[in-house]
């Protein structure tokens, strides 16, 4: 069990638990005549030790669907249909599994532009993108190397695309693959003579 749930919920855990300790304890407190604990002498240490306690003795937990809702693991992202996975392209895939995770984006920029140079291009593609409703964040680590942020993973194929036919990119890295860039024009030409 994750010590994600809430406060209140800790706090009810606890207070149940209290309650059962202290009702343990009246009996034990009877045979050995011992005064019962009060509530109220429980430190914060005191709970976080029955916390863990209870937690450690909670060996056979309850089947999933058998736990009150705020108590299943959190669920992680919209299921995947594999269905037509056969009919789609690998970028298709790609933004399927992605839709809403971040994914990271770096780009590699073509020829020798210093640090301001490449801060207006990529600024210049952010914006556009941003004209088309894809949302990236924006960091230029080297003067040639940038990383575009995309918190919705889904768009940064599309912004892919998008850039791929931008000059001034020598490489895009997305997920592990690499995307040749146009490069220059210059370049792009010399490619094609190739
Ligand atoms: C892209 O940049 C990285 C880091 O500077 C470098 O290792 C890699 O070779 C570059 N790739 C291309 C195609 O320029």
């Amino acid at each position: 069990m994750g010590k994600s749930f809430g406060v209140i919920t800790k706090t009810l855990v606890l207070l149940v638990l209290i309650a059962q300790i202290v009702k343990t304890e009246d009996k034990v407190g009877k045979k050995e005549q011992k005064p019962k604990k009060d509530l109220r002498d429980y430190t914060d240490a005191d709970l976080e030790r029955l916390y863990d306690q209870w937690e450690e003795n909670d060996d056979e937990p309850l089947p999933e669907d058998e736990l009150p809702e705020y108590m299943r693991p959190p669920k992680e992202g919209p299921p995947i249909n594999f269905d037509n996975v056969g009919n789609m392209n690998p970028d298709d895939i790609m933004k399927m599994t992605k839709k809403g995770k971040t994914v990271m984006m770096f780009i590699n920029l073509s020829g020798s532009p210093q640090r301001h140079e490449s801060e207006e291009l990529t600024s210049l593609w952010q914006g556009a993108l941003r004209n088309n409703h894809i949302q990236a964040e924006r960091y230029v680590i080297e003067d040639t190397r940038a990383i575009f942020l995309f918190h919705d993973g889904a768009q940064a194929w599309d912004a892919k695309t998008f850039l791929l036919e931008q000059d001034g990119i020598a490489e895009i890295q997305l997920e592990g693959q690499a995307f040749p860039g146009k490069g220059t024009k210059a370049k792009a030409k010399s490619k094609v003579e190739l």
